[in-house]
């Protein structure tokens, strides 16, 4: 029998991916870039305040980091001692909540003396699509649509990433989340008018559409259009929000897929690229998944969604930019700090 002498044996590239920008703890385990392990912790905390409290992120992502890169491990079946290198979200987030993510990588990847990658949360998102087993080709457009953000991006390699159209106020998750609060919803509204949304007429209400140039969007005058709209029906019927939940949960839905839809047009038509994928929190959306697919039957784009739990904040696709960042070499040493605001 022929003996293998160990070091010829080549070792798999053990990624751990450590999320913790907003209110979700994530860890996720990537091999060779595939994904062995996804695991979140979200925080319900936050939900009787309607909105995300930093300080309670903060201490939240505190008692949940290690039980969480724990479970992670587990899941894989890769050993801590079997990791090649430790990636994390660097920037951008709430700053208290990026530091124990932040700290936490730095600290275990000194204790294993492993190398650490940085990873931009917003790239990440966008690489999210490079997870499943059929990729787009490169070069691709990835609309990215999150909470604090709203981007087109042209994707030229996995790291030669270009910002060609954002929001120029509200990101297309705030429009939703916002929306939802005047409703009366409580936060985060997105999948809420997403659900009420499919029962709906979304040609019940009409509400304005802005006019922007270029390849940027804004998103801030639908959001006054509504309220003003609720404001006058409200005087006429105070039970009108109720009667109506449905009706005016998908007209707000179709209007901000509208907006969305026709800056991807339009970029599409510019760059001559038709290959279209989508990222980032607000791509879980139902209908704006729908919308992008009919789009890009109709005009011929290759269209790429990744599955729902690589939608929102998680860890696998921090994990998954890692993999690519050390290909490429593209460590950090220890002294590295974690940023709230960071363009790429
Ligand atoms: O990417 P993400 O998980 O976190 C950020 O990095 O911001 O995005 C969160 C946003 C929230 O605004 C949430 O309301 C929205 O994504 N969202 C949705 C849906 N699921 C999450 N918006 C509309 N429809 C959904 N199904
Ligand atoms: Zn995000």
């Amino acid at each position: 029998m022929r003996v293998i002498k160990k070091q010829f044996i080549s070792k798999p590239i053990n990624i751990l991916g450590i999320e913790s920008s907003c209110d979700e703890t994530a860890a996720a385990v990537c091999s060779n870039g595939r994904i062995l392990s996804n695991f979140i912790a979200g925080q319900r905390v936050h939900e009787q305040y309607g909105g995300v409290v930093p300080e309670l992120a903060s201490r939240a992502h505190l008692q949940n980091i290690v039980p969480v890169v724990d479970t992670a491990l587990k899941q894989s079946g890769v050993a801590l001692t079997d990791l090649s290198a430790i990636a994390f979200t660097q920037a951008p987030g709430l700053i208290g909540a990026l530091l124990v993510g932040s700290q936490f990588a730095k600290s275990l990847a000194m204790a294993l003396d492993i190398p650490l990658i940085a990873v931009h949360h917003m790239q990440a998102h966008v690489l999210a699509n490079l997870i499943p087993e059929e990729k787009p080709a490169f070069p691709f457009l990835c609309l990215t649509v999150s909470g604090g953000h709203t981007q087109i991006v042209l994707c030229r390699s996995a790291l030669d990433l270009s910002i060609i159209g954002q929001t120029i106020d509200d990101a297309a998750g705030e429009a939703f989340d916002k929306s939802a609060k005047l409703l009366g919803l409580p936060y985060p509204g997105g999948p809420l008018i997403d659900k009420y949304a499919k029962t709906g007429n979304a040609n019940r209400f009409s509400f304005a559409e802005p006019q922007i140039p270029g390849l940027d969007f804004s998103f801030s005058g639908v959001k006054t259009s509504i309220l003003y709209f609720l404001q006058a029906e409200i005087k006429k019927n105070p039970s009108f929000i109720e009667e109506n939940l449905a009706d005016l949960c998908a007209s707000i839905q179709q209007r901000i897929i509208s907006i969305l839809i026709s800056k991807v047009k339009k970029a599409a038509l510019e760059t001559g690229i038709k290959t279209v994928c989508v990222a980032g929190g607000v791509s879980a959306n139902s209908g704006l998944r729908e919308a992008i697919a009919t789009t890009g039957r109709q005009l011929g784009w290759k269209v790429f969604i990744p599955a729902f739990e690589y939608c929102t904040d998680n860890a696998a696709m921090i994990a998954i930019t890692g993999y690519h960042k050390l290909m490429a070499g593209q460590t950090t040493d220890l002294s590295v700090g974690a940023s709230a605001r960071s363009d790429w």
